[in-house]
């Protein structure tokens, strides 16, 4: 039993960088990520997020969240960029995923982690394509926190394997 305990703490690494040190390709995507919220539909919150997906091919697809009347049919900004790229993911892979978020209404947290819903969905894609994505939350300041694959966040995660 203490081996099983032993194997199941893990240690989450995430790191910082400041804006301004970042490579060009991080740099762009980060605030490509903040651009798209200009597109968030958002008006029950009032709290817009934008995404940015880096795929392998060069291409970055963008995301925000969109919003809805009846407030559980809306979908996060990731998703919406995610599923997107999950009709070319035969051909690419997604190498990063950028997150930004803006607000008046609520603090927007500095370690701004996607919820577990997209983690969910960023995983499957990992599995899918056997490569690890990774994740840079901004929210505006110096700093940007990079997580290099979504085991950072979530250590396990739900699969359907066949019998
Ligand atoms: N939201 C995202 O777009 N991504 C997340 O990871 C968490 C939350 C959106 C959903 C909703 O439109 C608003 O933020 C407030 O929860």
């Amino acid at each position: 039993l203490w081996i099983l305990r032993l194997l199941l703490k893990k240690a989450v690494e995430i790191t910082t960088e400041s804006l301004a040190d970042l490579t060009t390709a991080d740099k762009v995507l980060v605030e490509k990520a903040q651009e798209a919220t200009q597109n968030s539909y958002a008006p029950y919150s009032e709290f817009y997020v934008g995404s940015s997906v880096q795929l392998s091919n060069g291409e970055v697809v963008l995301g925000s969240n969109q919003e809805n009347a009846s407030f559980p049919s809306g979908l996060c900004a990731e998703r919406v960029a995610l599923f997107y790229c999950g009709q070319e993911l035969e051909k690419h892979q997604v190498d990063a995923i950028a997150v930004f978020a803006r607000s008046n209404k609520y603090k927007v947290p500095a370690l701004l982690v996607p919820c577990a819903g997209c983690l969910q969905v960023m995983k499957d894609i990992e599995m899918r394509q056997n490569q690890r994505i990774r994740v840079l939350m901004w929210s505006g300041g110096e700093d940007v926190y990079i997580a290099n694959g979504i085991e950072q966040f979530l250590p396990f995660h739900f699969s359907l394997d066949k019998q």
